[in-house]
């Protein structure tokens, strides 16, 4: 329970205070953004980022929702492992945050009224004409994809 209290605390930590890009490349401020949770949870994390040609304002609203995601595995996940890939395609960026922890109803959620982090990630992503899909069972971790056009 102090554990879970602690993991809580700490998200939310990281939850009120948003490290924005400040004109660093979305890259880095991912790799800033998870050494900082290395240091504050025992989350194995494995990375596959490449360079990303977006504008600015995307760059931002991509970086929020890796944010939320993350938060998200550190407050209600208790996954040991996490995988962040951001992939540079042709027309568009993809975007995959994976853990392996104790999943939960998705589809249930995302209609709920009563909490914001999913419904915000997939605004924000449709805002800047993405998709979003969350894959999620009880017992079998989660699994976010999202997909945003040049
Ligand atoms: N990676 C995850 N693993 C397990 N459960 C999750 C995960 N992400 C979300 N959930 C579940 O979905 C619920 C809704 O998530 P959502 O981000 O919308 O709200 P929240 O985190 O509870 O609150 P907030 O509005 O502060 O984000 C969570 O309460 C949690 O039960
Ligand atoms: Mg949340």
């Amino acid at each position: 329970m102090a554990l879970q209290a602690q993991n809580e605390m700490r998200a939310l930590l990281l939850h009120l205070r948003p490290i924005y890009l400040s004109g660093e490349p979305l890259h880095e401020g991912l790799v800033r953004l998870i050494e900082e949770l290395k240091k504050k949870s025992n989350i194995n994390f494995n990375l596959d980022l490449d360079e990303v040609e977006v504008s600015q304002s995307k760059e931002e609203h991509i970086f929020r929702m890796v944010q939320e995601a993350l938060s998200n595995i550190l407050r209600h996940a208790n996954a040991q492992n996490v995988k962040v890939e951001l992939k540079n395609k042709d027309q568009e960026i993809f975007i995959h945050i994976d853990d392996d922890g104790v999943g939960f109803k998705a589809d249930e959620q995302l209609e709920q009224k009563t909490s914001y982090g999913l419904q915000t990630m997939k605004e924000r992503c449709e805002e800047i004409g993405g998709t979003f899909r969350i894959k999620s069972q009880e017992g079998h971790g989660t699994y976010i994809d999202i997909r945003i056009p040049k």
